[in-house]
């Protein structure tokens, strides 16, 4: 079980509003349709970590919108992307310095792991933001036996300055992030996005993408479980553009962002990879026992399934409903499938060659022959 939790974690407070206390700097404040106090006009938005897979998404819906985004980053992910944005070069790891005497109106936080970090960089920016938006992630609950919603129980961890951030660490540092920075910012200009597994283009972990990609090679390809096997993801632009409306329409408090719990499986995926891909599979479903006894440990290849029982059983049961009702909008699965697919057939052959997650050919033959083997 540790193994599955370990991978899906890599994958990795009610919403109110009160009055605006904080530093308006370039936009006014309406009244939304909900009768909170909405931002109006071109923002100007801080990215803490906008050049990785998510970053670039709500960038690029930041800038549609008309505001303006400065982007912190260390430099060394796709340093090239934004040209025409300020960047500030720094490291969230006591290297804040750039951010000193600045003011945003609000800053979106993708990058926080650590809770130092995110407590540093909160405490730093507190009097000079208006909104504190962070990435956390639905890793942060304490277990998923059951459907979670924002108020299940949390992860915790024994050790709270442990840094090291593991499969087994992540989810508990997540929620200690989170606490840090609303410490620091307070409930009324704050809020804490969840997502489950964040797939489409521009996905370097390949992990949804496994499949898709895999599709379009052919033949007899392994899928675990069975057809009705739940799935959840979010699609990367459903995130940003969710995103953006949080900090457009002053939305604080905590939401699950996730595509319509018990909606999407694997039968479906497997439907979407092969529509997108225009290549008909020759599917051999294996359960979750055979799975736990042959793609365990270091083996383990099949990235975003999770056994349908143990303490993962229900990751894919967690609700969306309040960020629905906020106003998030997911798109059919398949569009995401798609656009990843068209996104990876862009690039470059030494990044395709080997993807990232998912089975390599000789393990899936193996697994596949073993299985045939078992039930001859
Ligand atoms: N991917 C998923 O499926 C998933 C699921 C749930 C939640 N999340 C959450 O989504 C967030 C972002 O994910 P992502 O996949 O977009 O991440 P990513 O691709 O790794 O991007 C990380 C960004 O942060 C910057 N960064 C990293 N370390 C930094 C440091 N020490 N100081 C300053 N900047 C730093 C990177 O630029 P430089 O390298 O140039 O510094 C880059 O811009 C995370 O909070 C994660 O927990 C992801």
């Amino acid at each position: 079980m540790k193994n599955n939790r370990r991978d899906f974690i890599k994958a990795g407070l009610l919403g109110g509003v009160a009055a605006a206390t904080y530093p308006v700097l370039s936009h006014g404040s309406s009244h939304n349709s909900e009768g909170k106090e909405a931002m109006s006009g071109p923002l100007n938005i801080l990215v803490l970590g906008g050049t990785g897979f998510i970053g670039p998404h709500m960038v690029r819906e930041a800038l549609r919108k008309g505001h303006s985004v400065t982007l912190f980053n260390r430099g060394r992910t796709n340093n090239t992307l934004f040209p025409d944005l300020e960047t500030i070069i720094g490291d969230r790891n006591n290297g804040l310095d750039g951010l000193k005497g600045r003011k945003w109106d609000v800053v979106i936080d993708n990058s926080g792991y650590i809770p130092r970090h995110v407590e540093d960089s909160a405490r730093l920016l507190s009097g000079n933001v208006g909104f504190y938006l962070f990435i956390s992630t639905v890793s942060v609950y304490k277990d998923f036996k059951q459907p979670n919603h924002e108020d299940s129980p949390l992860a915790t961890i024994e050790d709270e300055t442990i840094e090291e951030v593991t499969g087994e660490t992540y989810g508990a540092l997540k929620v200690l992030c989170e606490q840090k920075a609303r410490a620091e910012i307070g409930d009324d200009r704050y809020c804490v996005l969840r997502p489950t597994y964040i797939a489409g283009p521009g996905d370097g972990s390949d992990r949804f993408s496994y499949w898709t990609i895999r599709t379009a090679r052919g033949g007899e390809m392994l899928w675990p479980g069975t057809p009705d096997h739940l799935v959840q993801i979010i699609d990367v632009r459903d995130l940003a553009n969710f995103t953006i409306r949080c900090v457009d329409k002053h939305i604080t408090g905590v939401y699950n962002t996730v595509n319509r719990e018990g909606a999407y499986n694997m039968g479906k995926m497997l439907a979407d990879a092969q529509a997108v891909t225009a290549t008909e599979v020759d599917p051999v479903w294996v359960d979750d026992a055979f799975i736990a006894e042959h793609d365990a440990g270091a083996n383990r290849g099949l990235p975003v399934y999770l056994p349908e029982s143990g303490p993962d059983a229900m990751v894919f049961e967690t609700s969306g409903a309040r960020a629905r009702a906020a106003g998030m909008h997911n798109r059919p699965e398949r569009e995401t499938a798609r656009d990843l697919w068209t996104w990876w057939n862009t690039l470059p052959e030494e990044r395709t060659a080997q993807p990232r997650a998912g089975l390599s050919a000789e393990r899936e033959a193996e697994l596949i022959a073993l299985w045939k083997e078992k039930n001859a």
